[in-house]
Formats: structure tokens, sequence, C-alpha cells
């Protein structure tokens, strides 16, 4: 028992734990204005290992689909097994590295002739999260005018997006990916307003208390275009990437106020550190190819206007 003085109880010598957790030495280290950028060059299941517990707000990634897409490092052929062990690994360490409140947006595609990816990806994940939402990334799509309705005023049949056209007479072109949103307990309070659209019909706004902002819960369709891009090698030199907006929807749907550092241990060229730079928040980043991560780098000062 700790020994008591006459005025009560002993003071203890306590640590005050510091108010930015502490994090590990980075290739790279970006400072502006209040937030920090690090970059790591590495595993992702080491450096998230590495992290402190609780200390990361939201992840918004892509990991490697087992689909055999030509990476310049990592062989995205393994087996079945060993692909979905690997991903329940890296999944409890971004649970570990999660706040209690935190949200972890997996975003997940497929192939017509692997339909299941996707799913086991979000099921190898379910023992360490829980699945709170699934949202659809409709990156093309085809509305007729006519069932558009007058209001939308339509001059036309719309089809906007780029997919990826598939040669079959059994499968379809793939127009969307999934992104699962997970979370520590499945009770992550969202700024549903922060991406929501408006009411197309404005008598609702005047009916409901909930519509007053104008504006409703977009749902779990959002359509992201890829930006057409001229030249592949130079304009985007990665096979998968998702646009900014992606990562930038999530984090808003997070909660930006709610949000001290994001993280994607799978960082590509970086959408996800450049929409952290285009919103001002802290960001830990890993990967495990030098060219993608030095992109990744300048698309990030870039995007901060740092040099
Ligand atoms: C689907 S891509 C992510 C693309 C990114 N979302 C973007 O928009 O640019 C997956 C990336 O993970 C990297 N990677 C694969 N295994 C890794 C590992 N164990 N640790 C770190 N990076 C890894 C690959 O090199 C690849 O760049």
């Amino acid at each position: 028992m700790a020994p008591r003085s006459r005025c009560g109880p002993a003071r203890i010598a306590t640590v005050q734990s510091p108010a930015v957790p502490r994090f590990p030495q980075s290739h790279t280290t970006i400072k502006s204005g209040r937030a920090t950028f690090r970059f790591y060059l590495g595993d992702s299941v080491d450096v998230l290992q590495r992290l402190v517990p609780g200390s990361i707000s939201a992840i918004v990634t892509s990991p490697p689909y087992n689909l055999g897409i030509r990476y310049r490092t990592y062989d995205d052929t393994l087996p079945r097994d060993r692909y979905l062990e690997w991903t329940s690994e890296w999944v409890s360490r971004a649970a570990q590295a999660l706040s209690p409140t935190g949200s972890l947006f997996l975003n997940v595609g497929a192939k017509p002739t692997d339909p299941w990816t996707a799913m086991d990806v979000a099921q190898a994940a379910r023992p360490h999260l829980h699945l709170q939402n699934t949202i659809h990334w409709i990156k093309s799509i085809a509305i007729e005018k006519a069932l558009a309705g007058a209001r939308a005023g339509l001059s036309d049949d719309l089809s906007v997006g780029h997919y990826k056209p598939i040669n079959s007479r059994r499968f379809l072109h793939d127009s969307h990916e999934f992104v699962f949103h997970f979370s520590p307990a499945g009770t992550t309070p969202l700024d549903r307003q922060a991406v929501g659209v408006k009411y197309q019909d404005q008598s609702n706004v005047a009916r409901w208390r909930t519509a007053a902002s104008g504006l409703r819960c977009r749902g779990n369709t959002w359509f992201i275009p890829y930006e057409t891009i001229q030249n592949r090698e130079k304009d985007r030199p990665h096979p998968a990437t998702f646009p900014p907006k992606l990562p930038e929807m999530c984090l808003r749907l997070h909660g930006l106020d709610r949000l001290q550092v994001v993280a994607d241990p799978f960082l590509g060229l970086g959408s996800t550190a450049v929409a952290c730079a285009q919103l001002g928040i802290s960001f830990v980043g890993i990967e495990m190819d030098e060219r993608y991560l030095k992109e990744a780098i300048s698309r990030t000062r870039a995007a901060l206007r740092v040099s």
C-alpha cells in the first residue's frame, strides 16, 4: 500500500502521456500547418503493430485483391488460404491501432471469374471488427431519361463514368467495387450530412425537421468516376488506385472534427494522403514499393503546395 502523509494519500509520481502519440521513425515526414504526414517504406503488418494502440482515428485503404494484378513488387497471386490469413492478420493490427470510435473503410474489388474475393476479405475482417455499413463505389452508371423522371431535367439518356470492359457472353462490365465500413463496436457515429445530397422534392424540407439543412443522407451508393487521363504511365503509374474523392468522402462521413490521424497501410500512389492533405488532417502511410512511395510523397507535396 502507498504510504500516507498527514495531509492525505501520498502523491505518486505519474508520467504524463504525451498529447500527440509517438510514431515510429518514418522514411519521410512532412509538416504542414498543424498536420504531419508520415510515410513508411515497409510492410504494413510490421508498421501497424508499432503504432500506439488506439492512436488512429480512421483508416481508408485498399489492399491487394489477390486477383493477379501486376504490381511492381507485390505478388498478387497468393494461394487463397494464405491471402485470407494475411488479410486477417493485417486487419487485426489495424483494429488494434484504431480508436474505439474509429472507422476502417476497406475498399475491395473482384473480377467476374473470381466473384467471392470481396466477400471473403470482409469475412476475414469479421473476427476483429464490426461491419457497420457496406458502400457501393459506383464507377459508371447509365440512367434512362424516362426512369429519371421529368424533374431530373435530362435531355437524353445518361451514361457516365469509366468501366472495365469485359468481352464475354456470360459476364457484365465491371462498374462497381465495395467499400466495407468496419468499426470496433459497430456504433461509430457518422456525419451523414457531410456527404448528404439535396432533396429532390423541396417540400420534404419544410415537412421534416431532420430535413432542415436541405440535405438528406446520400445512402450507400456513391458515384465517383476516375479522372480521365491521357497517359497511364505518366499520369497514374499504378495498376489499382482509387480516386482521392473516395477517401475524401469516407473521411467526411466519419466526421472531420473527430479525425486526429488517418492511416492508409497500402498507400499506392497516395490517394488517401492527398485527400488528407486537402483536408488538413495528419496522416500515416505505408507502402512496400519505393517507386510508389516516392510518387505518393510527391503527390502529397503537390496537394500541400510544399516542395
Ligand atoms: C490496391 S493498391 C493501393 C492503391 C491506393 N489506394 C491508391 O489509390 O493509390 C495496394 C498497394 O499495397 C502495396 N502493398 C502490398 N502488400 C503490402 C504490404 N505488405 N505492406 C505495404 N504495402 C503493400 C502494393 O505495392 C500496392 O501499391
